[in-house]
């Protein structure tokens, strides 16, 4: 246990803390540690260049500077959460990419449900659990031509984040997995359970073997089948997303029964009441 200035007690979450729990190959393996960094995802695309091996880890307690997506930040308060960026060097091409966020997001759900934690994946990767968001997916990559040289796939899960720890504003939008269960969660054993189910999932869809990432991601969508207002450019629009493709395309029927292909980037998605 740690008692430090930032008044929080925590267990260092050290590979000693995840390894009894972790089975994979290479995920999470080459792990590097520490207690504070400005952004996971900035330090990892750094050694990416560095030759890394696939499946490096970086882990901190805390990100000074943590990034989410659309340029917006992260809160990583010290020793709370899991705030981590996997380098993945897979073999595959530029328009698989969004796969890899669909196949973290189902990942995700899997884990959630073993700590008994009913999660939804809000197109195109919100984590959300009792209709806040619990966890927040920015994935970054470097091309080389048409296919992937590597990609950052940054994470982070709010574990043991209380009221506190978010604040008035971000407390109506956001929850922790302490939250939702009114209990402490074993930080390293969340982790490496994402983990085990990250790198079965990865493996299936690369070997061709299987597709069950994709399933999950569709039956845990928040937003499949409800009305929901679809925001581009500061407007709304009222639609019913009724399919998700392979591409990670979204199917959305609008008002006068006409069908469009929504791609995620500009646009953005609010439950309808
Ligand atoms: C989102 O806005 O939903 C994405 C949030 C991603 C946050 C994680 S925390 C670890 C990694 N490092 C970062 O700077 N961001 C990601």
């Amino acid at each position: 246990m740690i008692l430090n200035n930032y008044e929080t007690t925590y267990v260092p979450l050290t590979y000693s803390e995840i390894k009894p729990y972790l089975n994979t190959n290479s995920i999470g393996r080459n792990y590097l540690y520490f207690e504070t960094i400005g952004s996971t995802n900035v330090y990892c695309k750094a050694l990416a260049l560095e030759d890394k091996p696939h499946g490096t880890i970086v882990v901190s307690e805390r990100q000074t500077a943590g990034q989410g997506t659309k340029g917006r930040s992260w809160i990583s308060p010290m020793g709370k959460g899991i705030w981590f960026s996997l380098l993945l060097r897979p073999d595959m091409t530029a328009t698989d990419l969004g796969k890899i966020t669909q196949i973290a997001s189902a990942a995700l759900v899997s884990m959630f449900e073993d700590f008994d934690i009913n999660a939804r994946i809000k197109w195109p990767n919100d984590i959300i659990v009792d209709d806040k968001k619990i966890c927040g997916i920015l994935t970054e990559a470097k091309l080389k031509g048409n296919s992937i040289d590597h990609i950052v796939l940054g994470i982070g899960i709010n574990v043991n984040l209380n009221n506190d720890d978010f604040g008035s504003e971000l407390g109506c939008i956001a929850t922790s997995m302490q939250k939702s269960r009114n209990a402490t969660f074993n930080r390293g054993e969340v982790l490496s359970t994402f983990l085990n189910y990250f790198e079965t999932y990865y493996e299936e869809f690369l070997s061709n073997s299987s597709n069950s990432y994709f399933q999950i991601y569709k039956d845990r969508s928040y937003i499949l089948n409800k009305k929901v207002n679809l925001i581009k450019n500061n407007a709304p629009t009222l639609v019913i997303p009724i399919d998700i493709l392979s591409d990670g395309a979204l199917l959305v029927k609008k008002q006068d029964e006409s069908i469009e292909k929504i791609y995620s980037g500009e646009v953005s998605l609010r439950l309808a009441d």
